[in-house]
């Protein structure tokens, strides 16, 4: 258990543990009350709970069965402090949504690292930071959904690395008829870390 905020927050062995990452996407984040938002891949859910305690009405996900487990005991926990909702499902991505559902904003701190086959663990942290070879994996379904998901001037935000080539993650989104903006950065020893702030042309 930590304290963030106000908010008591449980972790799991099986749940990714909030990290410099995580406290950059919610610092970076702007959210107004009533904001309907998406979190994918929500682990612990402090993300989503940040969100609720501003006001916002979030849906959150995890494909992790612990992940779901754990962000349920932590919004009972906190709920007390929560302004806004959470609604809590368990899937892939974008699976997770009944066609149609919009947000303002949809937010992924992805599993992003190049990883090497011979690199992986097994298990769920391979799930929470495994980006396959180039550290877009999951970043590509990200992108290919927002078009689908955000409401007319919705902002989709992300995070890649500098161990990942930015040049093509440029590519990428100009592909998909996004435009993008990174808006913060933080360095992690030999790697950075940048968060991205994506919207449809
Ligand atoms: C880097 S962790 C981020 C966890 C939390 N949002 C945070 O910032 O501390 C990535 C999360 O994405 C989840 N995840 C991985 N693949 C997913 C998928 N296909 N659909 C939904 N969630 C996924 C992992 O289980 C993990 O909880």
């Amino acid at each position: 258990m930590f304290h963030y905020q106000d908010l008591s927050i449980m972790i799991h062995p099986e749940v990714y543990d909030p990290a410099e990452d995580t406290f950059l996407l919610v610092e970076a984040i702007e959210v107004k009350p009533k904001t309907d938002v998406f979190e994918i891949g929500t682990g612990c859910g402090i993300i989503a709970l940040v969100c609720a305690k501003k006001g916002a009405n979030v849906v959150c996900s995890d494909i992790n069965p612990y992940a779901i487990e754990t962000t349920k005991k932590n919004i009972e926990n906190n709920i007390h402090l929560l302004k806004g909702s959470i609604d809590v499902r368990k899937g892939s991505m974008f699976k997770v949504l009944n066609k149609g559902e919009k947000f303002d904003i949809i937010i992924f701190n992805p599993p992003y690292l190049p990883t090497y086959a011979e690199e992986k663990l097994g298990g769920w942290f391979d799930i929470a930071v495994d980006g396959g070879r180039d550290g877009f994996k999951l970043i590509k379904p990200f992108l290919k959904g927002l078009s689908r998901h955000l409401k007319k001037n919705g902002l989709g935000y992300f995070i890649s690395t500098s161990f990942a080539d930015q040049k093509k993650l440029q590519k990428i989104i100009i592909d998909f008829d996004l435009r993008s903006n990174r808006i913060m950065r933080q360095s992690i020893g030999e790697e950075e870390i940048y968060i991205y702030e994506v919207k449809i042309k």
